[in-house]
């Protein structure tokens, strides 16, 4: 299979919290990749720390559209049952291969250069948007005469 990325593949995406956030998942990736052990305690603690990785990434969300938002939520829902089912693997007592492993790094890393960054620039533009001026403040900002003339 594809050659797993390691950590310096991962570009930051220019938020602080989301970075700093894809740092923790990542080191706990980076043992699991490095050949560390993969069970029940080791998936538990990537499952937690991405289940709220995800949350937060959800709160900022409302600047995509709803088409990409699904997307983007969707992928999200795959990743999670994705561990879950190796949750089950480790449950059953079967081994969880250094492959797995892999496999859950290359998504975190494709998904955080891609998705992620474009919902971190969906928020950056969002806030560089110019302040709406009302109908109401241009009009007070007429002389009388042409409000007047404006509003016959
Ligand atoms: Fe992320
Ligand atoms: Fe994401």
């Amino acid at each position: 299979m594809t050659p797993a990325p390691d950590g310096r593949s991962l570009i930051p995406t220019g938020s602080g919290v989301i970075d700093a956030e894809h740092g923790a998942i990542l080191d706990l990736l980076s043992v699991m990749t490095a050949g560390g052990p993969v069970g029940l305690a080791e998936l538990t603690a990537l499952r937690h720390e991405v289940a709220e990785h995800f949350a937060t990434e959800t709160a900022e969300m409302a600047v995509l559209t709803a088409d990409r938002r699904e997307r983007h939520e969707h992928a999200h829902r795959s990743y999670l049952a994705g561990i879950d089912a190796l949750l089950d693997t480790a449950g059953r007592g079967d081994p969880v291969t250094v492959d797995d492993a892999n496999r859950l790094m290359l998504w975190f890393i494709v998904h955080s250069n891609t998705a992620d960054t474009e919902l971190v620039e969906a928020g950056r533009r969002a806030g560089d948007e110019p302040p709406m001026i009302t109908m109401d403040d241009w009009l007070d900002g007429l002389d009388e005469a042409d409000r007047d003339a404006l509003l016959s």
